[in-house]
């Protein structure tokens, strides 16, 4: 028995999304993402044919939902703001309605000493601007920064925590390489790589134009890092993995940090011409550290092969374990599974031992960073069952990865909060509703919130800062 115990004035909550929870979609003058778009275009490409419509109708429920939280005993909150509902075009004129409901949701927030983390950008760009071209289009760059200011300046009484965009490595994978996401482009490798490049400026201008505005402003990404294991010590294996971890994890975390792009993605981009176009003042402001806090969304590891014959791109969004996940880039890596693994009914590894090397790494290259870990959590198909559910596996997932959360800071790493993936079952982008990671059910049909068992252990958690570790 040992005690895990976290540093004083750690942040513990639960991290949502707007477009995942808020509902509303057609409300009080919001206009449409390229999300609530693409759900309603291509319904074959969602489980279920589910919409972000109604989702969990935050937007109507939210002082109940931070009422839930305040319960809970929760200290920190992780949400976004759509942009679509506070600029309906994107850019002009601001959505009163939108406005008001952030301000409000903000004010309850800090009334109930809850500490919000926001998010400007977790994938619902406003159509209009993906009309436009999306993030491929320098256009939209400008824009964000003038959505940021904005938010700063009709919250940044209430709000010190960004995160500028969530999960620029995914959001790019599934949008211009599998196709899966909007704007569904498929091995489009050159606009990949432009978009992925487009996030890191727009998160550094962003970064620049707050603390201009506000020096004590802390700026910072949720990034989606895995850690990237060979399949074997063969050469050829670890040469995949390497360029693997460069490509997913690498040409984030080294501009972030150190301000430099990874050296031998560079070289490869160049061998094939696909080297993104970055404007000299960015260039600058890239080569400066840029974050005031690492945001690690982290769910499961890879595991790589150098035998990739064919490219081939699935996620499982049934829930059905022998459906398995595939990624694979002819010529360059595929994903493998791991004979050894634990894994959840989407086929995702749980892997707690990831988020000690992701917390070391980012201590290893930048000491004294402060870390949140701004996702992390399990996707189930669950019951209510007497008015709760036995999530008993939540609660060992959660335990196990703070476990190993509690060992990178005892190896030095800053790490200084946990935000739960999700507070609420929420819309699962592709996987619909059957996929729920909440603290609290939601029931679909009456949109009531019922805690689940993992609800009230962590509460528990938060109130000892820890807990006695008996395994
Ligand atoms: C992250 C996202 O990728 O993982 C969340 O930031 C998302 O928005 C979560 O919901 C779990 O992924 P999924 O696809 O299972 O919902």
């Amino acid at each position: 028995m040992s005690a895990v115990t976290f540093p004083p004035g750690f942040l513990w909550g639960a991290a949502t999304a707007a477009l995942q929870i808020e509902g509303a979609a057609m409300a009080d003058g919001r206009g449409p993402s390229q999300w609530d778009t693409f759900c309603a275009q291509h319904p074959e490409c969602i489980h279920e044919r589910a919409t972000p419509a109604i989702a969990c109708d935050h937007y109507h429920r939210w002082s109940e939902d931070v009422a839930w939280m305040a319960r809970l005993g929760h200290n920190a909150y992780r949400c976004s703001i759509s942009w679509s509902r506070l600029l309906p075009e994107g850019t002009g004129p601001l959505n009163e309605p939108g406005v008001r409901f952030y301000a409000q949701l903000f004010a309850a927030l800090r009334a109930a000493r809850i500490t919000p983390l926001v998010t400007l950008y977790h994938w619902d760009l406003p159509q209009p601007l993906a009309d436009a071209g999306g993030w491929e289009n320098p256009a939209t760059l400008a824009a964000f920064v003038e959505y940021a200011k904005t938010c700063h300046t009709l919250y940044g009484h209430h709000v010190t925590d960004w995160v500028t965009i969530n999960e620029a490595a995914w959001t790019t994978l599934q949008g211009y390489v599998t196709g899966l996401h909007p704007p569904n482009r498929r091995s489009d490798y050159r606009a990949a790589m432009q978009v992925a490049t487009h996030f890191l400026i727009a998160h550094a201008r962003v970064a620049a134009a707050l603390h201009a505005r506000q020096p004590e402003a802390r700026v910072g990404m949720a990034m989606n890092l895995s850690p990237v294991y060979p399949t074997t010590d063969n050469d050829n294996d670890r040469q995949a993995a390497a360029i693997a971890d460069g490509f997913f994890n690498r040409w984030f975390l080294e501009p972030l940090l150190l301000g430099r792009f990874p050296a031998d993605v560079v070289a490869l981009l160049e061998k094939h011409g696909l080297q993104p176009t970055i404007p000299a003042a960015d260039r600058v402001l890239l080569a400066a550290p840029s974050l005031d806090f690492a945001g690690v969304n982290y769910y499961y590891p890879h595991h790589v092969s150098a035998a990739a014959d064919a490219t081939e791109y699935h996620l499982n969004t049934s829930g059905r374990r022998d459906e398995a996940c595939k990624f694979a880039i002819a010529g360059l890596f595929r994903f493998v599974a791991n004979p050894r693994g634990r894994y959840t009914e989407w086929a995702w590894e749980v892997h707690p031992e990831g988020l000690t090397e992701l917390c070391c790494r980012i201590h290893d290259l930048a000491p004294t960073l402060p870390i949140y870990v701004t996702e992390n959590g399990i996707g189930r198909q669950e019951e209510l069952i007497d008015g709760t559910v036995d999530d008993t596996e939540r609660i060992e997932f959660v335990r196990a990865h703070l476990v190993a959360l509690h060992r990178a800071i005892a190896a030095g790493a800053n790490v200084r909060g946990y935000f739960m993936w999700s507070l609420l079952d929420n819309f699962s982008w592709i996987n619909g509703f059957k996929k729920r990671y909440g603290f609290l059910f939601v029931d679909r049909q009456t949109q009531n919130r019922y805690a689940k068992r993992s609800a009230w252990w962590f509460r528990d958690v938060i109130r000892h800062n820890g807990f006695i570790n008996t395994l």
